[in-house]
This record gives structure tokens, C-alpha cells and sequence, in this order.
């Protein structure tokens, strides 16, 4: 850990038996933002880098916007969770940049073992990963048997390796759907707010481990409302980690692809956002004629729990970048066995999702009960 950046404490619930939670303590570092000439240099580094070492950058939309911008202008891509998966496995280049927090970088490995996958700051992870450890995930698991197991990308890879189906916030509906119309009974793990809108949505049934994402946890339906009457016009975006009563007030519920989208195609000059704030970048370059607002949590606090900006994807910065394309450090490992198993579940959900894309029935590549 380098001493000289400032570190940001991080409170997240951890489950315990019984479905009570417990508050853990993580943190995060807090990388000072560079001059505007140190920028400038940053970027001249990182773009000859990126020809001389064959690697592509791969970005999520909750970056830093130069890390989003510099993706897209030298030919890698800014995303959600599932196409950054499926870029980084489907590119040539046989070093992946990857911007964003552990578990993608983890995706990135796994789906393409033979890759060098670096990240700018190992150590960038995900409440909803810390909150959900393999040992007692498993002993849930267990507890549940018969149960079709739908685990949400922003986990460990032991953890995906113990799961049935992988799905992100873009797919899952459709995935328990297909699953509940095939007659399979679900386990879903870990983000509570994603999984209970999900069972809203199809009527599945489903149990819960009960994890949430720090950020979208902390937006507030009664201080939305308000925000609504002072723009009336306006639509509301939310993305599914956020509560139920946030969900509710929705114009558009989706991913942050989804988001982009509603935003894109929707009759409306104004738009509440409620997802993490990394997103207004793409949503403002996109729609220059357009209001984005960002919805309202409870505040900043000094756990920085509130401030609608993921900690962990703050980690991500052109210096981290940049050193470890030069030096080629923070490579992600995953062990082999393991990676094997944790890309069953990958493999299943990108291969339903590129079959919906196609036009085809994703729900023809669901098995039926026993055969998950
Ligand atoms: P998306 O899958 O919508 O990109 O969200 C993933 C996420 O929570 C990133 O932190
Ligand atoms: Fe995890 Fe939430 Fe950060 Fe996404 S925004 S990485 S779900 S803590």
C-alpha cells in the first residue's frame, strides 16, 4: 500500500447465519488527479505503450472518463460487465488492459486464459465480492440443494466456479426467465436488490443471499421524489442493485448499457439517474441536448458509502495505468482448475445472450431440471 495516497475507509454488510448481517470494514486508495500537463503525458505514454506491448484496453462505464475516452480512441472499448467479457475474449490482443474492479479483470483471465491481463490497481474490488466469501457461500449453497444456482458477475471466481449460471445486470431477467419456464427452482447470490427485482419481474422462485452494492444501496426513493417534483419532466433511470422502492419509481429499470439506451431513445429532455456517477460521462457525451441529473443518496458521509461514486473503480487512474503497461505488474491469476470451472457458468450466459442477440431463443439453451 503506498502511504502517500490518501485511503478511504469502506464499510460493507457481510451476511451471517440466520440471514443476519454484519458491517466488515474494507478501503480503498484515493489517486490524486494529475495536471493538466501530467495528463497530457499520461496519455502520449499509455497510447505508444498500448502499440509496443499489443494490448487493448478494456474499460467500464463507472471509470474515470480518460480511461473510457483513451479505450475508445485506441481501438479497445468502454462497456457494461457482459461485453466487456465478451470483447476481451473475442479481441487478438494477447494483453487486455482491464479498467474497472477485480472481478472483471478475474472474467477477462478466465475466459482467455492464454491472455496477460493487467489491471491498474489490483486491489480495486467490489462490495458485492467481499460480502459474499466462498466458504460460507458455499455451506449456502448446501443448505439449498436441488436449487439451480444464479450467481451475479461482481463475484469471486471460486464463487462463479461453484454457480450454475453466471449472469450480469443485462441478462438476468431474461435468464431466469428461461430458467423458471424450464421449471428450475433458483439460488441467487449476491445482490439482494438485483435479485428481488428479478423475482418481482418473473415470479420465480427464489432464495437470496442477502449482499448489496455500497453504492446503489444508499439511493433514497423519498429524497427521489422530491427531486422529481423540482423537474417534473424529467425521467427516471435506475439501475437494479438500487432498492425496491428506488426501482419503483422508475421510468427505465436496466444496466448501465441499458441505461445509455433509455437515455438514447426515450421522448424526454431531462433524466434522474440513479446509478453510479461514473456513468454521466457517456450519458452527457452521447445526448449533448440532454439534463442528466444524478439521484439523490443519502449525502457524502466519511465512509464515503454516499457519495454515488464506486470507491473501488476510483482506484482505477492513467499513472496505475500506465505503470503497468510499462512494467507489466498487477497481472490477475487465476488458478488453472478453478478457472475451468468458473467458465462453465461464463460460457453458458454468453452463449445465451449471443443466441438472443441472433434472433434465436436463448431459453433453447437452458437444460431442464438436473441438467443445469
Ligand atoms: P453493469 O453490468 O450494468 O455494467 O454493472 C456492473 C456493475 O455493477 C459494475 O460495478
Ligand atoms: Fe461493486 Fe457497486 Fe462498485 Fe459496482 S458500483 S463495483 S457493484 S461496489
Amino acid at each position: 500500500m503506498n502511504a502517500v495516497i490518501p485511503i478511504l475507509d469502506v464499510e460493507y454488510e457481510q451476511p451471517l447465519p440466520g440471514n443476519a448481517c454484519d458491517t466488515r470494514h474494507a478501503w480503498a486508495r484515493v489517486p490524486a488527479e494529475p495536471s493538466p500537463q501530467e495528463r497530457r503525458e499520461l496519455k502520449d505514454r499509455i497510447r505508444r505503450l498500448l502499440k509496443e506491448r499489443n494490448a487493448v484496453m478494456v474499460s467500464h462505464y463507472y471509470v474515470h472518463p480518460d480511461l473510457q475516452d483513451l479505450a475508445e480512441e485506441t481501438g479497445g472499448m468502454v462497456s457494461d460487465s457482459l461485453e466487456m467479457a465478451r470483447f476481451g475474449r473475442d479481441h487478438p490482443a494477447q494483453t487486455l488492459v482491464v479498467s474497472g474492479v477485480r472481478f472483471m479483470g478475474e472474467t477477462a483471465k478466465i475466459l482467455s486464459p492464454e491472455k496477460r491481463v493487467l489491471m491498474p490497481d489490483l486491489d480495486a474490488t467490489c462490495s458485492l465480492d467481499l460480502g459474499c466469501p466462498i466458504a460460507e457461500f458455499s455451506a449456502f449453497c448446501d443448505q439449498h440443494p436441488g436449487r439451480t444456482v444464479v450467481v451475479y458477475a461482481n463475484t469471486s471466481a471460486a464463487v462463479k466456479a461453484r454457480s450454475d449460471w453466471l449472469v450480469t445486470s443485462s441478462c438476468a431477467l431474461d435468464i431466469v426467465r428461461a430458467l423458471k419456464d424450464q421449471g428450475h427452482r433458483i439460488l441467487w447470490a449476491p445482490d439482494k436488490h438485483l435479485g428481488s427485482y428479478i423475482q418481482r419481474e418473473t415470479g420465480a422462485d427464489m432464495v437470496f443471499w442477502n449482499g448489496a452494492c455500497i453504492v446503489h444501496d444508499e439511493f433514497k426513493a423519498f429524497e427521489l421524489e422530491a427531486l422529481k417534483k423540482q423537474y417534473p419532466q424529467a425521467k427516471i433511470l435506475v439501475h437494479p442493485e438500487s432498492p425496491a422502492d428506488v426501482v419503483a419509481l422508475a421510468d427505465s429499470v436496466g444496466s448501465t448499457s441499458a441505461i445509455l439506451k433509455a437515455a438514447r431513445e426515450m421522448d424526454a429532455k431531462e433524466f434522474i439517474v440513479a446509478t453510479d456517477n461514473g456513468m454521466m460521462h457517456k450519458l452527457r457525451t452521447l445526448n449533448p441536448d440532454k439534463l442528466f441529473i444524478e439521484a439523490p443518496t443519502a449525502g457524502n458521509s466519511a465512509t464515503c458509502k454516499s457519495c454515488a461514486h464506486c470507491p473501488w473503480m476510483a482506484m482505477n487512474s492513467l499513472a496505475g495505468l500506465a505503470q503497468v503497461l510499462e512494467t507489466g505488474s498487477n497481472e490477475i491469476q487465476v488458478d488453472p482448475a478453478l478457472g475451468q470451472r468458473a467458465r462453465l457458468p461464463i460460457d453458458r450466459m454468453l452463449a445465451f445472450t449471443a443466441a438472443l442477440k441472433a434472433g434465436q431463443p436463448g431459453g433453447s439453451l437452458v437444460p431442464h431440471i438436473g441438467a443445469a
